[in-house]
């Protein structure tokens, strides 16, 4: 029979060296939280391996703001609540509590802490491989840190090994360089059994869960050779050199995949970002949230891209801002283009310098070369809009709805008092305000008569 798991990751910490105004679980990162990276390696462990098993989270500071994000992002995420932080054996025990002994199938239990982002599926395959097969009680993962200052030290014997904390450490116990991690999986029973008889009697008065190390039991250590993995996030440094190590590896597959980045080091792509093969980036750029870019697209210098949708041969040109938005094959944008939230640019449109759309369709071919505002509008097919084009949307109360059709020219310094409906094939004369509606086919003028006074320029200019 095969074995059930259950996987706790530890997330009741405040954080307060992060100086953010939100709970450490939900520190940014890379486009996610914090706490979806050991969440994403225990989902990944449990279908990876095909394996039957539960994930909880222990929560405390910010525990419901922590919870709604939880529940709101995965199905079968279970969250406890951990009244006081009184320490890492704590934690977990107001896990162990929150399952009845009867109701607890799970033949192993792993622990994880929440600000670790780096650890993956493969690295708790290779703990639970180990345990297995050596038939152990308990595995810690360790690594000999460059610098293991703060970590819990493994200190070794003929009979085994036991961890001392930083603040318990004496001279020579600071000096050794294997430490814990922090990840662990133990046999559940073993662990049920073995937490109750650890005690605070420590330099911080904590129940820690290291003390379940003793050199008498059946536990041993698993070092790990790569330190990075184990790369903790307790302070903006930290946050700032592992968003980098994550969005670096990131795009290095991207780059393998066949996404031509020109300078990596000055990219910065989130990692639910999809970019097809053939897709230029230029320095600068910055791809956010869920974007998904097509292949063969060119993205210039500077632009930002958050949440939205570029089909194939797109090119948006430098200095662009886009968001939450669909941008249809070849059709190009910018420089200096600004696409808010709710747009739709049909294949082959082209959306020129100083360009702004805000919640509006435009079919195929359509082109806003220059200077425009175009608001809550839909414009058909291969219209021509002139420069300085402004919707009227908004009345001072209420936004409308401007409609035009297709094959339409649009004179440049024009505007639309919405609502109003312009036909397919019109013509507006530029320098027109169009708040009556047109017909198909029809031509429009509404501006001022030129009146021209012969000589009387002098009596204006004043040298
Ligand atoms: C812990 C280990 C240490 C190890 C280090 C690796 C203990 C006693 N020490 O130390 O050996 O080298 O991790 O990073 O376990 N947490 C709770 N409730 C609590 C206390 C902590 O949920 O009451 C959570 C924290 O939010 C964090 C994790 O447990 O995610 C680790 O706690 P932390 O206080 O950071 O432990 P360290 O001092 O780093
Ligand atoms: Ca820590």
């Amino acid at each position: 029979m095969s074995d059930t798991i259950s996987l706790v990751i530890l997330a009741a910490g405040e954080g307060k060296r992060l100086k953010l105004n939100c709970p450490k679980a939900l520190a940014p990162m890379a486009g996610r939280k914090l706490v979806d990276f050991p969440v994403g390696a225990a989902l990944g462990f449990l279908s990876e391996g095909n394996i039957e098993g539960n994930i909880t989270l222990v929560l405390g500071h910010g525990a419901t703001e922590v919870k709604n994000y939880i529940n709101s992002k995965y199905d079968d995420v279970n969250t406890v609540f951990q009244e006081n932080q009184l320490g890492t054996a704590d934690a977990v025990n107001s896990y162990l509590k929150s399952v009845d002994i009867k109701d607890d199938k799970s033949d192993y239990t792993f622990v994880m802490c929440a600000d670790t982002p780096m650890i993956g599926e493969e690295d708790l395959t290779r703990l639970y491989n180990i345990i297995k097969s050596k038939e152990l009680d308990a595995l810690a993962a360790t690594f000999l840190a460059k610098d293991p200052f703060g970590y819990g030290r493994i200190v070794l014997s003929k009979q085994g090994f036991h961890i001392v904390e930083e603040k318990d450490a004496n001279e020579e116990t600071k000096e050794i360089q294997e430490v814990n991690s922090g990840l662990y999986v133990f046999k559940s029973c073993f662990l049920r059994k073995e937490i109750k008889k650890i005690s605070n009697k420590n330099q911080s008065g904590e129940f820690y869960l290291t003390d379940i190390f003793e050199e008498d039991k059946n536990v041993k250590t698993e070092c790990f050779e790569n330190e990075e993995i184990f790369y903790g996030v307790n302070d903006l440094q930290q946050l700032q050199q592992s968003e980098r190590f994550i969005r670096w590896e990131h795009m290095g597959k991207l780059r393998d995949e066949g996404v031509r980045l020109i300078d990596l080091s000055h990219t910065y792509i989130d990692l639910d970002v999809e970019i097809g093969v053939g897709t230029c980036i230029y320095p600068n750029v910055f791809l956010e949230g869920k974007t998904k870019i097509g292949a063969d697209c060119l993205i210039e210098a500077g632009s930002i891209i958050r949440n939205s949708v570029l089909h194939d041969s797109v090119n948006i040109k430098a200095y662009s801002h886009l968001e939450d938005v669909i941008v249809r094959s070849h059709a190009s944008i910018g420089p200096f283009g600004r696409l808010r939230p709710g747009t739709d640019i049909g294949a082959e449109s082209k959306i020129g310098n100083f360009v702004e759309i805000k919640k509006s369709k435009l079919e195929k071919g359509v082109k806003v070369s220059h200077l425009s505002y175009v608001g809550d509008a839909e414009i058909g097919e291969e219209s021509n809009i002139g420069c300085g084009f402004v919707t009227c949307n908004y009345d001072g109360k209420n936004k409308h709805k401007t409609e035009i059709g297709k094959n339409c020219f649009i004179g440049s310094n024009s505007q639309t008092v919405a609502p109003v409906e312009i036909g397919n094939d019109c013509f507006v004369a530029s320098g027109s305000t169009i708040n009556q509606p047109m017909e198909d086919g029809s031509f429009a003028i509404s501006r001022g008569r030129q009146v021209t006074k012969p000589g009387l320029a002098k009596k204006f200019i004043k040298k």
